[in-house]
């Protein structure tokens, strides 16, 4: 299926090493179905040359704001109404600070803020300088005011430096642009998704841990982000791979996971699938620890208490639509609604994990959510993808109500 046909794309190429990739995304954008038309910066045009842009897209490429010429085919204003979406791809940490402050000194900025299409922007530049405070407030920015950003990946980059920073492929931004024509059931919604199962270290080689797979937590993002949803998945250690179009976090202890969840903050969905171990070792040895050979005692390991990251992100004050699962082996609604009450949570999911067929590292569920009103809505034994589609549009329908 074409899932950009007849869309009309305004391609803005931005002044980084990653414009090389932003011609195979002409293409892949055509494959989809839309007519591209390609702006570049002046920078731009020192990393790829618009003669490769013309030839790919099929059309003249857009560069400058005062060409009588260019203006006389198709005015700058013109081309910003023409635009069903801007997407800019690379978007450099330049033109994210040009953006963020409405500066309007080339055609592709104008375009920005002449155009009433949706825009959205590949940031693409050396981890440093995405990490950077000022890169960061100029994307928070430009998020607050409803432009999409997609990406950035983290991995190896063309400075040798490793981090966030990388273009998002060619192909996913195609994907990314069409689901900006796509209104699922949760379109626009930022969620915050924990998975699996977090590991406590005893000493450099052991670690307390649970039988979570995880596989719930990542069926669940998956669904969340065909929804529509931009979807962080902060997932302890598990082998499952990351769902597209999902921003993972990978941690191994629950303090880990709480600490990256307060960075994906705020978000207006949260649901916590993680199996969050409740206790760790309350000191862990900088050594592998050793058996006393004079000794046939066993060990005392004194633990204290994990905060709880469900019950901690429920109680800010900026508290998403809060979802929690309860896995219990006896006394399953209980056990749920009380969970439901203490951790302040607008839904809950009970889960019976004494049942092998559904329990932890099983391919399929059953679950009752459990609302504020106690009423239960109960779903009949299935995969964990079809559970996990059912649960988003359950949850999307309340979110939506409250
Ligand atoms: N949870 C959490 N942080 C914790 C413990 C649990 O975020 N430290 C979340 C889980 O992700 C789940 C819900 O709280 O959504 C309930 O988890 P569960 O393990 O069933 O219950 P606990 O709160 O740990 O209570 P108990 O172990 O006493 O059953």
């Amino acid at each position: 299926m074409q899932r950009l046909q007849r869309k009309r794309i305004v391609l803005g190429i931005g002044g980084g090493i990653a414009a090389y990739k932003s011609a195979e995304l002409v293409r892949r954008l055509r494959d989809q179905g839309a007519e591209v038309r390609v702006v570049m910066t002046r920078a731009a045009r020192e990393f790829i040359t618009p003669l490769t842009l013309q030839a790919l897209s099929g059309h003249p490429v857009f560069h400058d704001l005062l060409d009588p010429a260019a203006e006389a085919a198709m005015g700058h204003i013109e081309l910003a109404r023409w635009a069903d979406l801007v997407l800019i791809a690379p978007a450099t940490a330049d033109l994210l600070a040009r953006l963020a402050q409405g500066v309007a000194d080339d055609l592709l900025t104008t375009l920005v803020l002449a155009t009433d299409a949706p825009v959205a922007l590949a940031p693409a530049m050396n981890q440093a300088m995405w990490r950077d405070p000022a890169t960061q407030a100029n994307a928070e920015l430009l998020a607050a005011r409803g432009l999409r950003l997609f990406g950035p990946a983290a991995g190896s980059q063309a400075c040798g430096d490793v981090g966030p920073g990388r273009m998002l492929e060619a192909d996913e931004l195609a994907q990314r642009a069409a689901d900006c024509f796509e209104r699922g059931l949760l379109t626009g919604c930022r969620v915050l998704i924990t998975a699996g199962p977090t590991q406590e270290s005893i000493d450099p080689v052991r670690y307390i841990t649970n039988h979570s797979s995880g596989k719930m937590g990542f069926a669940l993002a998956e669904a969340a982000a065909e929804a529509g949803a931009v979807v962080t998945l902060v997932s302890g250690p598990v082998h499952l791979p990351t769902p597209q179009r999902v921003t993972r976090v990978n941690v191994v202890s629950a303090r880990d996971m709480l600490a990256a969840c307060e960075a994906a903050m705020p978000c207006d969905l949260l649901i916590a699938a993680a199996a969050v171990a409740d206790y760790r070792p309350e000191v862990i040895a900088t050594q592998k620890m050793k058996k006393d050979p004079g000794s046939d005692d066993g060990l005392q390991l004194r633990m204290v208490r994990n905060p709880d990251i469900l019950a901690t992100l429920a109680a800010r004050a900026d508290r998403p639509f809060s979802v929690g699962f309860a896995a219990e082996t006896e006394k399953l609604l209980d056990y749920a609604a009380r969970k439901l009450r203490d951790k302040n949570l607008d839904l809950i999911v009970a889960n019976d994990v004494a049942n092998p067929g559904i329990g932890f590292n099983s391919e399929d569920n059953a679950i009752t959510i459990i609302d504020r009103q106690l009423t239960q809505n109960s779903f009949a034994q299935t995969s964990k993808g079809k559970i996990a589609r059912q649960l988003i549009a359950f949850i999307a329908a309340r979110l939506h109500q409250s």
